[in-house]
């Protein structure tokens, strides 16, 4: 694999998260020297620099900002909460001031990024239950093509028009815990193990995915590429049922059994015992990118089957979240092969059940 070269190093904002790292570590593996910006040092060491900032004023973290070849915005609130007033304010505000000051801080130094990609969501397109959306779809309705939306405004207005603008409008991203969290997918996996991964309301709710690893190519190609530019839908190109994700992941977990949850269950459970919002497993979209196909962007895992193989095999080797010790910049890359337990198929009597696809229930 030839090592990127890179005129500066990459600032990535909203990078001490599950994207955040992923990415950093990628781009550090692929020679490229990173930035993270985010309120708090990250949970971990790892081969970044960290820088503080508070995503709303300029401050001396803009000095990161001159010289740098590329600059990445994954800021943003979790939106896997209950959807209260005051976390649907910080949802919205967290991803659009960010972008906003990130667009000043851009015109205050002298040699801005060339090129900044943003963070977006699939969300953008709602949640249309059959039809498969590509770019050339229409925005839906509701607060995540609402934010999206506002989001994507914000950054069309804070780039400077000489900054080429890649916006990837992402799926459900598909990886592991680094020491931040893995996204829904930790989450679903526990359930899962519980015996309760089956089909959610009408299970035919779509779910789009990405790989862990094909985000962070794209990412990278967005960075390096000057031939993107736009908006294009960060998603392999093999969007599931809601059923048929739970039966791959059950599948990928060795877990024979996944109980159905009638909608009026994850209603009334979601924010009981989960703390979130029923809507984000009651309600989907399918989406493909049309742009990627076309721009020939080869997945490394574009079958669900595969990627949650990857994930959950027992001889991957896999980071082990090293603590830092939350002092702000960070020493060297320090990485400790093996799978870890969590993710090791555990179950002996489970692997006999499961010769067949046949016996798997839902
Ligand atoms: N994970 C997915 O499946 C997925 C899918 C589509 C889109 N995305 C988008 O990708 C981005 C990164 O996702 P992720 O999974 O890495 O999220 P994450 O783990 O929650 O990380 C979020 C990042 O944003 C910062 N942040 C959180 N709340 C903030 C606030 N109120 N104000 C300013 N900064 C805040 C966090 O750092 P500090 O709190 O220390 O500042 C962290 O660096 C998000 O914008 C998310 O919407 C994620």
């Amino acid at each position: 694999m030839s090592c990127l070269s890179l005129s500066g190093p990459i600032v990535i904002a909203g990078g001490s998260g599950f994207v955040g790292l992923s990415l950093a570590e990628h781009l550090a593996r692929r020679g490229a020297s990173v930035v993270l910006l985010s309120r708090h040092a990250p949970k971990v060491i790892g081969p970044w620099r960290h820088v503080p900032w508070d995503a709303r004023n300029v401050g001396d973290w803009c000095r990161e900002l001159d010289g740098a070849a590329g600059l990445v915005n994954l800021t943003g609130r979790s939106v896997d909460c209950i959807k209260t007033p005051d976390h649907q304010d910080e949802i919205l505000r967290s991803r659009v001031e960010s972008t906003r000051v990130l667009g000043r801080a851009c015109r205050e130094v002298a040699a801005p990024p060339p090129v900044w990609v943003q963070m977006s969501t699939a969300h953008i397109y709602g949640d249309p239950p059959e039809i498969v959306c590509d770019e050339d779809s229409p925005a839906g309705c509701g607060l995540a093509p609402f934010v999206a939306k506002a989001w994507e405004e914000e950054f069309q207005t804070a780039r400077l028009p000489s900054q080429r603008p890649v916006i990837l409008r992402t799926s459900f991203v598909l990886g592991r815990d680094r020491g931040a969290g893995a996204s829904a997918l930790t989450k679903l996996t526990r359930i899962v193990r519980l015996g309760l991964g089956g089909r959610v309301g009408s299970g035919t709710q779509g779910v789009s995915w990405i790989h862990e690893a094909d985000l962070n190519r794209l990412i990278e190609r967005g960075l390096t590429d000057p031939s993107m530019r736009g908006a294009y839908i960060a998603s392999a190109p093999d969007p599931v049922s809601q059923r048929e994700f739970a039966r791959e992941l059950r599948r990928a977990l060795r877990i024979p059994i996944g109980l159905p949850a009638a909608e009026w269950m994850v209603r009334l459970g979601a924010p009981l015992l989960l703390r979130t919002d029923p809507e984000l497993a009651l309600c989907g979209r399918y989406v493909v990118s049309r742009r990627l196909r076309e721009e020939n962007f080869e997945f490394t895992f574009p079958r669900l089957r595969e990627a949650f193989a990857e994930l959950f095999s027992k001889g991957t080797k896999r980071p082990s979240p090293v603590l830092s010790s939350h002092t702000g910049p960070t020493g060297e890359f320090r990485h400790s092969a093996g799978p870890s337990c969590e993710d090791r198929p555990h179950n002996g009597m489970a692997e006999r059940v499961l010769s067949t696809d046949s016996k798997w229930l839902d």
